[in-house]
């Protein structure tokens, strides 16, 4: 009996000792995966802060200047009309593999107003991606996504690069940038104010309309989606409207990709690409230079507007486009460095696209970002500065690139 009973114990002691010495492995190996990817980025993001002051002496002087931009001009310039076939054809006939919308054209602006403006004749759920959105037919025959406003333009997003809801501010802010960076990739994009009663009720499918109901003397949906709950509605607000960014629907077939600097989305845990300085030789292994290319051009345009979930992409023909950006302009205050990694680990990048980014030197950008329309509505002006900081850290990350590539 006393035996058996020290033999339990015994017994006993060795699974406690295993699970603890498992445990403290497990942790420990946390820990070193941690302190050694903060080492290798810190690294990289240490000698790019260290260039800051002289890249802003290089970039600050003016080669071009905004009083001649096309496409600002198109999206300020509009008439409207009573039918909008016509347009919607038109808007149509820019896709190709190359742009989602011609920043050229002088319809532009009539496509925006259209899209602000244009009867609703038909509204259902929108079941693509993980978050609440409508799927709005205007008048035309033209579709169209919606993205309600979760959040105060004014409120800053803590916690992980991805976290959040979407910020229909960036997925506007996104449209208006891609045109001025030359990479018109993203659908074209405005505000729009939607009574869910009189806009949306009279002509919703029997699946929308099951997803709103009456809160005090206003109008809530919820939807149908990953995230979507009746507990976690949007509702009117009290002048009975809700606003939000109304998105071109491309009607082409992308294809989903997903992205090899894709996150884990699980703290403490790893990606590759966070942890191996050489990851790019990897990437190279798998795909064309072009992709890779178009991958760092996306890299840019994320960093820019602090976009970390790109862990999906799109192509079209087999471009990268630049589809779904509700997840940039969460805090104005933090660059998450990262997002440049296709840059800084692979050091190439397009020649025209770096002619564009350095024509927006001498704080072009910013100036440009001011003038869109009512821009203020929908991001705050701290978040346009930050986009203008980060252009800085792109030309540091270029100039870290060239005395890399040098030795
Ligand atoms: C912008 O370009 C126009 C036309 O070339 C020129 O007249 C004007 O002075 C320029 N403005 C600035 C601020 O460089
Ligand atoms: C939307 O409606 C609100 C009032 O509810 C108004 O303050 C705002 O300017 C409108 N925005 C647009 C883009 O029409
Ligand atoms: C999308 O394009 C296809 C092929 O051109 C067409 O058959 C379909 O009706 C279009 N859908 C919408 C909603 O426009």
């Amino acid at each position: 009996m006393f035996i058996k009973k020290r033999k339990s114990l015994i017994l006993l002691f060795i699974v406690l000792l295993i699970i603890f010495i498992s445990v403290s492995f497990y942790f420990l190996q946390i820990l070193n995966d941690e302190s050694e990817v903060r080492s290798y980025v810190r690294k990289i993001e240490d000698e790019i802060i260290r260039k800051l002051p002289a890249i802003r002496k290089k970039y600050a002087k003016r080669i071009s200047n905004s009083s001649l931009d096309a496409f600002l001009t198109n999206i300020k310039t509009f008439t409207a009309f009573t039918n909008n076939e016509p347009l919607w054809e038109e808007a149509k006939s820019w896709v190709s593999k190359t742009q989602l919308y011609d920043y050229a054209s002088s319809d532009l602006g009539n496509v925006l107003h259209a899209l602000k403006t244009a009867r609703i004749i038909k509204a259902d759920i929108d079941t693509r991606g993980t978050q609440l959105k409508l799927l709005l037919t205007l008048q035309g025959q033209q579709q169209a996504i919606f993205k309600p406003k979760w959040y105060p333009v004014e409120k800053i997003i803590n916690g992980p690069v991805y976290g959040g809801k979407d910020r229909y501010g960036s997925e506007i802010l996104a449209f208006y940038l891609s045109g001025i960076l030359r990479k018109p990739l993203t659908a074209p994009s405005t505000e729009r104010n939607i009574s869910l009663k009189d806009d949306i009720v009279p002509v919703a499918t029997k699946r929308l309309l099951k997803t709103i109901f009456d809160y005090k003397s206003v109008k809530c949906v919820y939807g149908r989606c990953f995230y979507c709950k009746k507990e976690d509605p949007v509702c009117e607000d009290e002048t009975k409207n809700l606003l939000g960014a109304i998105i071109l629907n491309i009607n082409a077939s992308f294809q989903n990709n997903r992205s090899p600097w894709q996150r884990t989305y699980r703290t403490g845990k790893f990606a590759q690409w966070e942890v191996r300085e050489d990851y790019c030789g990897i990437v190279r292994d798998k795909v064309t230079t072009d992709r890779l290319l178009d991958l760092i051009d996306a890299s840019i345009f994320d960093f820019l507007i602090q976009n970390g979930d790109r862990h999906h992409y799109e192509t079209l023909d087999g471009n990268v486009m630049l589809l779904d950006n509700g997840k940039g302009l969460g805090n104005p205050y933090v660059h998450h460095f990262d997002i440049l990694a296709p840059l800084y680990q692979c050091c190439i990048i397009r020649t025209s696209t770096w002619k564009r980014l350095t024509e927006l030197s001498g704080g072009l950008l910013k100036e440009m970002l001011v003038s869109i329309p009512n821009v203020l509505n929908y991001v705050t002006q701290l978040h346009l500065d930050a986009i203008e900081h980060r252009l800085y850290f792109v030309y540091a990350t270029v100039e870290f690139c060239r005395d890399k590539n040098k030795v």
